[in-house]
């Protein structure tokens, strides 16, 4: 087989990326090829995960008394380690870790930036043969270099990412990121092992015809979301409904469709869980900075999600995004009177 050699892989687009700004120290594309170094490593075992005795329970609940998957384990020791011991993360946030994570040794205290990840996305989906992700959030940090890094490093409103990002692990492996300057997509090539650039500079299409909810909490939503879905299903003038609802259960598949073909992603808050369950800081805010970057909208009803200012590591928020004409018509269900 002839490989092309004229599509970038992940390292070379990085490096390509920091050339165009002479002050760059190589930082983010380092802390970038570690966490595709992770991805792959994660991508092995979920595909052999029929094979081998890693399907099942941990028999552990972790802090959020969830059923903690062995891969789930696996994949945040994995993301941790390449962060550990690479050179650019001072330290993490993870939804499989109860409190953050301070790396505090001589390079990582020097080291400019700090992540939060959910290793494994849509777990519940692993032992079904699923499409299942990783999801990763950037930040520089503001305490000093130089010292171990802090809370407020990690407690950042959203729109201070430097860079965002997922990976599918789906028919092929794809590693998604965004960073102010536009959102990428790379394909892992199993002949040589490398992300390589599939979908340069994504954007998602303004009008799409998907939308993504669990439907069996219908009744536990607001008036608004629920007029909302009921509009979904009927055909109009104005949205060229009724759109196609998709709806797997693993937000990184239902987002990532979604982005490329254009819909809208909603988890809402119900009346027993009124922010609903998805965590702001490794789920919502790194999928809000992705979608914003190519077009779309994330809110969480009543602000954008990318400017709630965090509390905790696994704060919760409701969540709507997607393509920005589908969410600005929500917004009309959500906030009537605006
Ligand atoms: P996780 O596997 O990291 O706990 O996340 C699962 C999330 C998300 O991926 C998905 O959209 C959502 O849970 C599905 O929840 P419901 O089954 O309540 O719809
Ligand atoms: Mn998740
Ligand atoms: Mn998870």
């Amino acid at each position: 087989m002839i490989i092309n050699r004229n599509i970038l892989t992940l390292d070379e687009f990085t490096i390509q990326q920091m050339r165009q700004f002479p002050n760059a120290t190589g930082e983010l594309s380092s802390l970038l090829r570690d966490i595709g170094l992770a991805a792959k490593r994660v991508n092995v075992e979920v595909n052999k995960a029929g094979l081998v005795d890693i399907l099942g329970d941990a028999g552990s609940v972790n802090v959020q008394g969830e059923d903690v998957k062995k891969l789930d384990i696996y994949a945040n020791n994995q993301f941790m380690g390449v962060l550990k011991h690479g050179i650019s993360c001072a330290g993490i946030g993870s939804e499989e870790m109860d409190d953050f994570v301070v790396f505090d040794d001589e390079v990582s205290n020097n080291s400019k930036y700090v992540v939060l990840f959910d290793p494994l996305d849509g777990s519940g989906n692993i032992d079904v043969n699923v499409s299942i992700g990783t999801i990763f959030s950037i930040y520089k940090r503001v305490s000093t270099l130089g010292t171990p890094c802090t809370k407020e490093d990690f407690l950042q409103p959203g729109i201070k990412q430097v860079a965002a990002g997922y990976v599918i692990y789906g028919s092929s492996t794809m590693m998604v990121y965004a960073t102010r300057r536009g959102v990428n997509g790379f394909t892992l090539d199993p002949s040589i092992g490398e992300f390589s650039l599939s979908h340069p500079n994504i954007k998602c299409p303004p009008d799409g015809k998907f939308y993504s909810v669990n439907h069996g909490n219908f009744f536990q939503y607001k008036e608004g979301v629920r007029e909302y879905i009921n509009g979904c299903q009927k055909k109009t003038k104005e949205t060229g409904g009724p759109y196609t609802q998709r709806y797997i259960g693993s937000m990184v598949a239902d987002v990532h469709r979604n982005l490329i073909k254009g819909g809208i992603f909603m988890y809402p808050g119900t009346l027993d869980k009124p922010k609903g369950k998805l965590r702001l800081l490794y789920e919502a805010n790194p999928f809000a900075f992705i979608l914003e970057v190519a077009g779309g909208k994330a809110t969480n009803g009543e602000q954008r999600i990318l400017e709630i200012q965090p509390t905790k590591l696994h704060e919760r928020t409701a969540l709507f995004i997607g393509s920005k004409n589908m969410m600005d018509e929500l917004e009309t269900f959500l906030n009537p009177s605006a």
